[in-house]
């Protein structure tokens, strides 16, 4: 019989990729199942809610701010099964030639009346003539979407919010920079974990999951903030020294 020999760096790193890839997809997989009872029960809690609508008595009154506080933590429970599942997948990528002036327009126009409502002013300098990138367009939108939605989180009385566009050495880039709340140091380094988050009922999820779809196009996402004054993020993306079929960028 041969000796067996010792398995090899990358022998125990894949072993330790497939183990992970294992238990991302059988979190996942639980994930999915909590959502269809969870979705059943917060119906009930609707139709409940409804039969108590009209509460006239004490205990009718009670009743209902009962069911308000399960309806509320089954919506907490939905989001952080949503964000968990958007972690989940980010890194199936479906790239396809993209204008991103286009699609950072078109997350804006989406988070618009958003930023209207708590009084933030979008200021946006996007360069014209970009190069074509390669996005996956969905989990981009996801992405910068999580990156706007704690932008005016962090601006709860308004405030201003710059994006621009540009071209580097290697690439393209996309400036956030808000004049909201800041992160002191030991928030800074440890908002890229996943469930870290310093909001009452904060996934912690959002920044980690941008930052893998950055990472799943060649990319990267870079951060700077100051408590009390405001907070950059910077995404590098790659431009392809050739497109595939030569595509009309869109
Ligand atoms: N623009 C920002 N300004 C200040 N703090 C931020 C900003 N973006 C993220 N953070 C900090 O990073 C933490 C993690 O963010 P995230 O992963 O999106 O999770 P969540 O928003 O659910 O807390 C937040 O709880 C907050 O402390
Ligand atoms: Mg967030």
């Amino acid at each position: 019989m041969t000796p067996r020999s010792d398995p090899t760096p990358d022998e125990v790193r894949q072993k330790l990729v497939d183990q992970y890839t294992e238990i991302a997809r059988l979190a996942g997989a639980l994930a999915h199942e909590i959502k269809n009872p969870l979705s059943t029960i917060r119906l009930n809690m609707e139709l409940l809610g409804e039969d108590f609508a009209d509460a006239s008595s004490q205990r009718e009154r009670r009743a209902l701010h009962k069911v308000e506080t399960v309806q509320r933590e089954c919506q907490r429970l939905q989001d952080l099964l949503d964000d968990f599942l958007s972690f989940a997948k980010a890194h199936r990528l479906n790239l396809q030639p993209s204008d991103l002036n286009r699609q950072v327009r078109q997350v804006l126009d989406f988070f618009a009346p958003k930023a209207a409502e708590t009084g933030i002013e979008v200021i946006d300098y996007l360069t014209a003539d970009l190069p074509t990138v390669l996005l996956d367009r969905e989990a981009f939108h996801g992405a910068l979407l999580n990156l706007l939605l704690n932008a005016e989180q962090a601006m709860p009385g308004g405030g201003q919010l710059v994006v621009r566009t540009y071209v580097t050495a290697d690439g393209v880039a996309l400036d956030l920079i808000d004049t909201g709340c800041g992160m002191d140091g030991p928030t800074r380094s440890q908002v890229f974990e996943a469930f870290f988050s310093t909001k009452r009922g904060g996934s912690g999820l959002g920044l980690p999951t941008a930052r893998r779809i950055i990472e799943a196009h060649g990319g990267q996402m870079k951060l700077q903030s100051e408590l009390g004054h405001g907070t950059q993020f910077t995404i590098k993306l790659p431009v392809p020294a050739r497109l595939p079929g030569d595509a009309e960028p869109v």
